[in-house]
């Protein structure tokens, strides 16, 4: 093994680069306080689907991605390395095999359907853009073990419902939606493809949408030559809504094969998703282990035409680990995508202000016991307290609350510290109110605080 040798300059003057690496972001406090506010969110979605959190390693063997994750993602996107072991390893870019890993494991103990959530951040090696890092979290929710098509209805529900959440409406976002069941047997029954030409023309319909329509006839025609079955593709191509589907099922002597697929767009009409869910003939997932329904979330916005989720379910995962077969299905939401689309549509609050109910401050450095004691106390309350350390000038110390965003200020004089109650200042409206040391609580509906 070549081992990699890095120098340290000592002494040089370079000056080393102060932004973060290409595709990867510093959180600041501002943009912290926007993350935990939607990572909050996607925990209490998750929990009340009756979803449970886990968590894996950053770094995995690199076979576990080379088992089912798809080409573009382990030819192009991988940061993979060779660890002083000598072993293959490889940051996650994706939480989907660490899970089956690790449900492989443990499933015999847990009831069934088994529902996790995650949070993981993940590396992918792409060309940085609007929607597209290098580092990105991604919200992941799935299910194992659901009865035929109930998993599948579950997880649109899940996912759907944090975007509700947040006040978005089919106004703006979309669920399109299709099946590898159907799209295996077209490809294998009607067109006759062998294996290799069909994982080809996934490919292209994984592209379609993404190149030209004279790029894509140009696939195409290398990948069809018959007239026939270019026509049938060109059927399938232009397939709207379930009812189209239906019929070309029926048409074509589909129904059988994708009988899973037929169950489950009849269960999906007697939900409220079918608002918001259309099929889409050129979703496919550019990731291998997918084995029936397929979906990505879209934001309808022109402005942000991308997909800001997806999933799927996966029938073959855990037998890579010599297990029986046991479905899977789920989805990853990414932050990235998830901000773009709530800032789009003005779906997200101001994170301007540091969430601090009460600065407090002194007139004298002999007053410092009883301004910690003060503080400690509102701490006992639940009251966020910052403790402004160091004597004051009044003018500073409001100056520095109204910067920092606290809701009131308590400036502790010899007086108050003689009386046993102290002022507190709201600075929303500069009203005031004397609240004395057993009495701490009222500051709570003085400032109308939720917490605590
Ligand atoms: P994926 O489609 O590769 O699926 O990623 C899911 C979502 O993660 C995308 O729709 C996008 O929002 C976000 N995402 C992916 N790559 C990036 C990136 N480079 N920058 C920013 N956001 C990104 C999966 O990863 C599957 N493992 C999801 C899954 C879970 N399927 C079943 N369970």
């Amino acid at each position: 093994m070549m081992a990699m040798v890095f120098y340290l300059a000592k002494g040089s003057s370079m000056s080393l680069s102060k932004l973060p690496y290409k595709g990867t972001r510093d959180f600041f406090p501002t943009e912290m306080r926007k993350r935990d506010f939607i990572f909050n969110r996607m925990k209490k979605i998750a929990e009340l689907h009756g979803y449970e959190a886990y968590d894996g390693p950053m770094v995995e063997e690199v076979e576990l991605y080379l088992a089912k994750s798809g080409e573009e993602l382990i030819n192009e996107q991988i940061y993979s390395f060779i660890d002083r072991g000598d072993r293959k390893v490889a940051i996650r870019p994706e939480m989907t095999p660490t899970l089956a890993r690790m449900v492989a494991q443990v499933h015999r103990e847990f009831p069934k359907p088994l529902r996790w959530y995650a949070i993981p951040n993940l590396m992918r090696y792409e060309k940085p853009q609007k929607g597209r890092l290098r580092e990105h979290w991604q919200f992941n929710c799935d299910i194992f073990g659901a009865p035929e098509a109930l998993g599948e209805i579950e997880i649109l529900q899940v996912a759907s419902g944090l975007l509700k959440s947040f006040g978005a409406t089919e106004e703006h976002f979309e669920i399109l939606l299709n099946d590898r069941r159907l799209v295996d047997a077209f490809f294998k029954q009607t067109l006759n493809f062998d294996s290799e030409r069909s994982h080809k023309l996934y490919k292209v319909l994984d592209k379609a949408k993404k190149v030209s329509n004279e790029a894509l006839g140009k696939m195409l025609d290398e990948l069809i030559p018959e007239s026939v079955k270019k026509n049938q593709f060109v059927h399938y191509l232009n397939l709207k809504t379930f009812s189209d589907v239906d019929n070309f099922l029926t048409m074509y002597g589909l129904k059988d094969a994708a009988a899973g697929f037929v169950s489950f767009y009849k269960k999906l009409s007697s939900t409220g998703l079918s608002k918001i869910v259309v099929y889409d003939p050129t979703i496919v997932r550019g990731l291998d282990y997918y084995t029936g329904v397929v979906f990505e979330i879209f934001d309808k916005s022109p402005e942000n035409r991308r997909a800001i989720c997806g999933g799927g379910a996966y029938g073959n995962l855990l037998q890579i680990f010599n297990e029986p077969a046991m479905g899977g299905v789920g989805f990853g939401l990414g932050d990235v995508t998830l901000t773009d689309f709530l800032e789009t549509h003005k779906l997200l609050p101001e994170f301007k202000a540091q969430d601090c109910d009460v600065l407090i401050s002194y007139l004298e450095d002999s007053l410092e016991p009883q301004a910690f004691e003060l503080a400690h106390k509102l701490r006992e309350l639940n009251i966020k307290t910052e403790l402004h350390l160091g004597e004051a000038k009044p003018k500073k110390v409001f100056q520095y609350a109204e910067k920092k965003g606290h809701k009131s200020v308590t400036i502790i004089g010899s007086e108050e510290v003689k009386n046993g109650s102290f002022e507190f200042k709201r600075l929303r409206d500069q009203e005031k109110a004397v609240i004395s040391l057993n009495q701490l609580s009222e500051l709570k509906e003085f400032l109308e605080l939720t917490h605590g």
